[in-house]
This record gives C-alpha cells, structure tokens and sequence, in this order.
C-alpha cells in the first residue's frame, strides 16, 4: 500500500493529548499498514511554549517528558505559542484539545477559527467552542474546506456522532438522551449503593481523580447541558446554543430520594434530553439500559428504523477518549 504522510499539531498536552500521543506511539505501525498513512506529530504547543521537530517528534520521549513536568527540557522546545504555531506551521490536522471554558470558548475557539481559517482541518475533545458557536465554526469549516471533527466532545469514548454518520445513514432520528458525565453518575451510584451523602461520594470521586477539585461544572450539569448542545446541532439538526437549554444538577438530591426510587425500582440519573434542551435528574427504571453504573456514560438514540440503539462505554479517559480523536482523523484522511 502507498503511504501518506500526514503532519499533525497537538495543542494542549494533557491527560488527553498525552493519551492519544500513547496510543499513536502504539499503533502507528498499525496504521500505516492498514490505511497508507504515516500520522506524524510536527508540534505539540502548551501554554507557555511549544516542541516544534519538522521530522516528527519522538512520543514516548516527550510523554515522559510531560509526565515529569519536563516538557520545557526537549531538545526542540521553543517559546512559540499555540497561535505562532497555527500561523507559521503547516500541518493537515490540528488536535484542539485544551480545556473547556464554557463561558466564552476559549482558548479553543481562537484556535480552531485560526486553523480553519488557514485551511487546516480539525479535530477536537474540547465541547466548548461547540457548545458557545457552533452553527459559525460550521460555517467557517464550510467556507474553508476544511473538516472539523469533534466526536470526543461528546462521551469520550462512545461512537455518537460517527455512528450516525456510518452506520444510522437511512435513520430519521427522534431523539437522542443520555448519561453523559462521569463524575455525576459516579456519585449517584455510590449514593444508591452504599447509602453514603453527596459531600462523601464526591469526596471519594476527587481522591479516586475522577471528579476535579472544582466540580462545580460537573455536579451543576453545565458539562452535560455543553453535550446536549452538541448532540442536539449535530444529531436532531438544531441550531442552538448552551444558553437555550434548561439545567439542574444533582446538587439537590438526597440519599431520602434515591431510597424512595429504589423502593419503587427506579434509580435517580443525571438525564440529558436532547430533543427536550434538558439536563436534570431524573427517574429510570432499574432494567433500563440507561441504568449504567460508576463513571460509565450511555446513550439511547431512538430512530424510526432502527428503533433504539444504546451506545455504552467510558466517557472519559486519555486513551479510551483518542479511540473517538482517531475515528474523525481517519475519517478525513479518507474524505481526502
Ligand atoms: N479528560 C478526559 O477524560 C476528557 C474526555 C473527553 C473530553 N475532554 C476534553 O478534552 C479537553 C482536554 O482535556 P484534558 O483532560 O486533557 O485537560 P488537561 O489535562 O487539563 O489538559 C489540557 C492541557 O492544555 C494546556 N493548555 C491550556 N491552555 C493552553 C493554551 N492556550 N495553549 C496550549 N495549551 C494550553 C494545559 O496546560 P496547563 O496545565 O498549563 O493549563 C494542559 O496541559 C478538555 O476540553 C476536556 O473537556 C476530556
């Protein structure tokens, strides 16, 4: 098979961006024998500066690197900033995969509108750009011709977005609801489970490093509400943003509550209705597939065809979210 070379840009070398340098480090072999392409990383920029190797950057090198705080000690370190790098480097595909600022989407936003401007395409795990402007990074990808890709926005691991695109083709989607935090559903379950408060469950949530020292995000459903945002514009054919969807948290339930659902076969989810733009906890019956347990995430998109079709899995996770990074950038390089 004739290779391809394709030159990738890494922005953000978290636990994401080191997971999936992980896991390209791991397969590249793999993906070069049964796709024709050399994937190789040219940059990898962070916050305060970048590594920039034109011939391609070693990967296990500068994840160990990064995993002892040492990125700055690369041979190729430069105090090029993310935007330099956009603007003075070529690349095929830009990985957008900084934090999350829901509020006003950056530095994502900057990044991807600057990428797509140049005409590179993208691929991100970061919702927020998506959920503040998504109808005008669509537009903007469209009068570039670039593709922008964002399957790992949504439920980390699970095939959403593409599923509908390759495998729901003919399907008519009615609606589409959900788990669709981690964190939350962590924490209803140790509740359920081991009849422990909020306060106690998100304590051990944080010393486990499944929730974050702020949870706020999380626990308030402002991640989820980011979701359905996304699953709404890009499933259901919407045009929305975050402010148009109603969110509660699960700050207000009480073990009381969940003892009273269990007594009655239920158990107490942090729901996300997409068709509905509603995030709140609600009631499901425990033989339902959406009764997923720990930090796992699930789906239900129901269809005209296909009738119900439950996606279950991890939602978060550096390597098992690039599973998502590397389905869009195999699906542009054959878009190509
Ligand atoms: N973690 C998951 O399981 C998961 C799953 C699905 C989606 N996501 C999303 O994916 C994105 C990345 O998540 P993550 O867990 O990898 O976050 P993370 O561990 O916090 O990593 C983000 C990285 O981006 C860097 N960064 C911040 N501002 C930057 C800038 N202006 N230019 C370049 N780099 C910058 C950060 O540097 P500093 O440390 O200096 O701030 C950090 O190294 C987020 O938007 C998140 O919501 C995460």
């Amino acid at each position: 098979m004739k290779t391809k070379e394709i030159n990738l840009v890494i922005i953000g070398f978290g636990v994401i961006g080191k997971g999936f340098a992980e896991v390209l480090a791991d397969k590249h072999d793999f993906l070069r024998a049964n796709y024709g392409v050399d994937l190789k990383v040219t940059a990898i920029c962070e916050r305060d500066g970048s590594v920039v190797c034109k011939k391609g950057i070693d990967l296990d090198n500068v994840v160990e690197l990064s995993l002892n705080n040492n990125l700055k000690a690369h041979e190729n370190w430069t105090t090029l900033k993310s935007l330099d790098v956009i603007n003075k480097i070529r690349s095929d595909i830009v990985l957008e995969l900084t934090p999350s600022n829901i509020e006003t989407g950056q530095p994502g936003l900057t990044h991807i509108k600057e990428s797509l401007k140049r005409g590179m395409c993208v691929v991100t795990s970061n919702k927020a750009p998506l959920a503040v402007e998504f109808s005008q990074l669509q537009k903007l990808a469209k009068n570039s011709g670039a593709e922008l890709r964002y399957e790992a926005t949504v439920g980390g691991a699970l095939p959403l977005i593409n599923l509908r695109k390759h495998a729901l083709q003919v399907n008519n989607i009615n609606s589409v609801q959900g788990i669709l935090n981690g964190t939350c559903n962590y924490v209803l379950t140790k509740m359920a489970d081991e009849y422990v408060s909020m306060d106690v469950a998100l304590k051990e949530a944080q010393n486990l490093g499944i929730a974050e020292a702020d949870p706020s995000y999380d626990i308030n459903g402002i991640d989820t509400g980011a979701k359905v945002v996304i699953l709404a514009n890009s499933l259901l054919g919407m045009d929305v943003s975050f402010k148009d969807v109603a969110v509660t948290g699960i700050s207000d339930v009480t073990t009381e509550a969940i003892e009273l659902a269990r007594k009655h076969n239920h158990v107490i989810k942090l729901i996300g209705d997409v068709e509905r733009l509603d995030v709140s906890p609600r009631l499901v019956p425990i033989n339902h597939p959406l009764n997923v347990s720990g930090t796992l995430n699930a789906v239900t998109i129901s269809t005209d065809i296909a009738r119900d079709i439950t996606v279950i899995g991890p939602g978060a996770g550096g390597k098992e979210t690039s599973s998502s990074l590397f389905s869009d950038i195999i699906d542009i390089i054959r878009s190509k």
